[in-house]
């Protein structure tokens, strides 16, 4: 794997054709690039196509949460798309995660591969007072590491986290769980609206399988040069 195949550039933008302009700037200096709820809800499942039309993979960070049949359907019909990582929520339980296995894989066809599914434990926008608000025990880490441990013992391919919680999941899940990581500042840039950040070294040396980069990157007056830079600093992981 080459140090860019670990970047997912978030393509956080309300029309496919921003969305598509940026990837055309960022082509071969990313992995791979994440559409989420403003893209998709403002224009379907238009730009996940034309990305993967394009030979490039794509991250559809929709967070399923619904019944499994109804989560079933959506991971069929993502997998035909041709996604290469999507994810679901992992409070949708152990029947949820299967019916999203099983529909990932009825939606691959010919030599694509079943997607990647991702569980997105305790969101990083919850704090201890939310938690208890919502009958969940223990602190965030604790829900956090017991939500990833049952969603690697169904099967799923890792989770999203931030990078406060990559190192204890790493050591939790070992080496093979699949771990994504938002929340990455490059070293001196803005924050935004993100509160614990990690430089993309960092991250990876924590034990981040994938880095997610959106604003330093797209929001850049130049983000190829931008991307340049983040894969520099990717490349110091030891
Ligand atoms: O622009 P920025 O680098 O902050 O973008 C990060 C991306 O990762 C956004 O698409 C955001 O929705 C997503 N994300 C996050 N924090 C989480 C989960 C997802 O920032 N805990």
């Amino acid at each position: 794997m080459q140090v860019r195949d670990k970047l997912i550039v978030a393509l956080d933008f309300n029309t496919a054709e921003a969305a598509a302009q940026m990837t055309d700037k960022l082509r071969g200096r990313a992995g791979m690039f994440k559409v989420g709820m403003e893209a998709f809800t403002s224009e379907g499942p238009m730009l996940a196509r034309y990305l993967v039309d394009s030979g490039e993979k794509v991250f559809l960070d929709l967070k399923f949460l619904d019944i499994p049949n109804t989560v079933k359907g959506a991971c069929r019909a993502a997998a035909k798309m041709g996604v290469t990582m999507l994810n679901i929520h992992a409070l949708g339980g152990k029947k949820m995660m299967q019916a999203a296995l099983e529909g990932a894989a009825e939606g691959a066809s010919g030599d694509r591969s079943r997607p990647l599914v991702l569980a997105v434990t305790i969101l990083t926008s919850l704090a201890a007072e939310d938690l208890e608000d919502l009958g969940i025990a223990g602190p965030p880490e604790s829900a956090v590491l017991r939500l990833a441990r049952m969603a690697q013992s169904e099967g799923l391919d890792g989770v999203v986290a931030s990078a406060r919680e990559v190192s204890a999941l790493r050591k939790e899940c070992g080496p093979d769980f699949v771990i994504v990581t938002p929340g990455i500042r490059p070293a001196g840039a803005a924050a935004n609206d993100q509160s614990r950040t990690a430089t993309p070294k960092a991250a990876l040396d924590a034990g981040a399988s994938y880095l997610v980069i959106g604003r330093p990157i797209t929001g850049a007056p130049d983000p190829a040069a931008a991307a340049a830079a983040v894969l520099e600093e990717m490349q110091q992981s030891s």
